[in-house]
């Protein structure tokens, strides 16, 4: 076998198969095989094995999986909450894990997962990354960049608005995202993203934080309700009202899928059972006293992020406004087209403004998918680990932001301290 390892993926839905199956039969085969597939569902792992035109041996048991085909890593990019059971057995066994982000959905699976890490620490092989893709992004790199080279002076201050518009927003409403008991909400779910850039870029630790939130136009707020679009009565009223079925193949396999298992991938935005914010800020301070107000809204008209970095000499200043064309929904975009794409701009106390040329990136999420890869995948396994492979202990910072602020919210917006919540058990 070579310089070929061994890799099982856990979780054969979209994440699964686009970011890492697919790629890894296709583009990886010098140092990567695909071994063997597992998820819960098998409908699903007979729908993986279609529609990779695969016969790969599916487990729905990921311990069987792990004795009989002995791989050295495993991918996990199943539901978040169920994330930390499959890292902490993959480590036990001695393998490398590679997560998908949010590592885990709580403090408490965080502090668990740092526990067994700690107890298989001998063993160089049982190592846990987290797949913080965002880091990849193009502007995030020349972000990066412009602070190491000392241009903008001391960082003292940022401020992040995350745009969700009323497509990509909405779908986190319709699918097993709508629980804090699978994602965390959007503070774990979509800002672990957020918070790990801006741990990275900061290069310290969060201390102090305290958030204001709510559920305030899905859910609950709906003027109707269904079980699911699919069935829906107020079709031709509802703009958030989606036909995911409109290719047959698709049809089929999510069919035959949800019969199994009951996951509904057209959920009703307005169902009442919907607990997540839809808008959410979040004020806190690094350690060395960086301040930030973070700020998510799930029902923007642009999707998009804003990004502003202040310091001493000066402000690096990144606009975004992506493209959610590729989404199945209603075309209630509101005319972002026109200024899609990325700006990033830098002002200077005394030499004044100049835009900083951030490279085309190719592929998912903005090109920073493929370069994530390449990391993991198109390197001898024993490669060193790049910064931009996220160590479980950077991995449970972004998840311990969100969480800290999930607790705030839970008490009236009282303020708390992140690292604290390493502490308790
Ligand atoms: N980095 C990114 O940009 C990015 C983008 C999308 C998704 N993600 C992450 O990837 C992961 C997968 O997301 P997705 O959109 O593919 O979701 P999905 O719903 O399409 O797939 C999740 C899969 O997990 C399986 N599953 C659920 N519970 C399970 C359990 N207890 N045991 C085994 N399998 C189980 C489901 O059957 C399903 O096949 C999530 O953690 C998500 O946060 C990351």
């Amino acid at each position: 076998m070579g310089e070929r390892k061994k890799y099982v993926l856990a979780g054969t839905g979209s994440r699964g198969l686009g970011m890492f199956a697919g790629p890894l039969l296709k583009d990886f085969t010098k140092y990567c095989e695909l071994a063997a597939i597992f998820d819960a569902n098998p409908e699903r792992i007979k729908a993986a094995n279609g529609l990779l035109g695969t016969n790969l041996k599916g487990y729905t048991d990921f311990d069987t999986m792990l004795k009989e085909v002995d791989p050295d890593a495993v991918i996990v990019t199943t539901r978040d909450d169920t994330h930390a059971q499959f890292i902490e057995k993959g480590l036990r066994a001695g393998k490398r894990v590679i997560s998908e982000k949010p590592l885990c959905v709580n403090a408490e699976q965080a502090r668990r997962i740092l526990a067994t890490a700690k107890q298989v620490r001998k063993n160089p092989k049982a190592r846990c990354f987290v797949t913080h893709n965002m880091r990849y992004g193009m502007a995030v790199n020349e972000m990066k960049k412009v602070l190491a080279s000392g241009a903008i002076g001391d960082l003292k201050h940022v401020q992040f608005q995350e745009n969700l518009d009323r497509r990509h927003g909405a779908d986190y409403f319709r699918r097993w995202h709508r629980l804090k008991r699978n994602s965390g909400g959007l503070l774990i779910h979509k800002a672990s993203h957020h918070f790990d850039v801006l741990n990275y870029l900061v290069d310290d630790l969060p201390d102090e934080l305290v958030a204001q939130g709510g559920l305030t136009l899905y859910g609950k707020n709906g003027p109707f309700r269904a079980k699911r679009c699919l069935e829906c009565k107020h079709t031709s009223k509802c703009e958030f009202y989606v036909d995911m079925f409109q290719n047959e193949r698709v049809r089929k396999l999510y069919r035959e899928a949800e019969k199994a298992d009951g996951y509904l991938r057209d959920g009703c935005v307005f169902d009442k059972e919907i607990d997540i914010e839809d808008q959410v800020g979040v004020l806190y301070t690094y350690q060395k006293g960086v301040k930030v107000v973070y700020n998510l809204v799930a029902f923007a008209s642009y999707e998009g992020w804003v990004i502003q970095l202040e310091g001493t000499d000066g402000r690096l200043e990144l606009h975004e406004v992506h493209d959610t064309s590729w989404l199945s929904a209603n075309p209630t975009n509101q005319g972002a087209s026109p200024n899609l794409g990325k700006r990033l701009h830098l002002y200077h106390k005394s030499k004044g403004y100049k835009e900083i040329a951030i490279p085309e990136g190719k592929g998912g999420h903005g090109g920073s998918d493929p370069q994530l890869r390449y990391d993991f995948f198109g390197r001898p396994f024993d490669s060193k680990p790049t910064d931009r492979m996220a160590p479980v202990e950077e991995a449970v910072q972004a998840v311990l932001i969100g969480h800290a602020a999930n607790a705030s919210l839970a008490r009236g917006s009282k303020v708390v301290h992140v690292q604290d919540f390493l502490k308790r058990g």
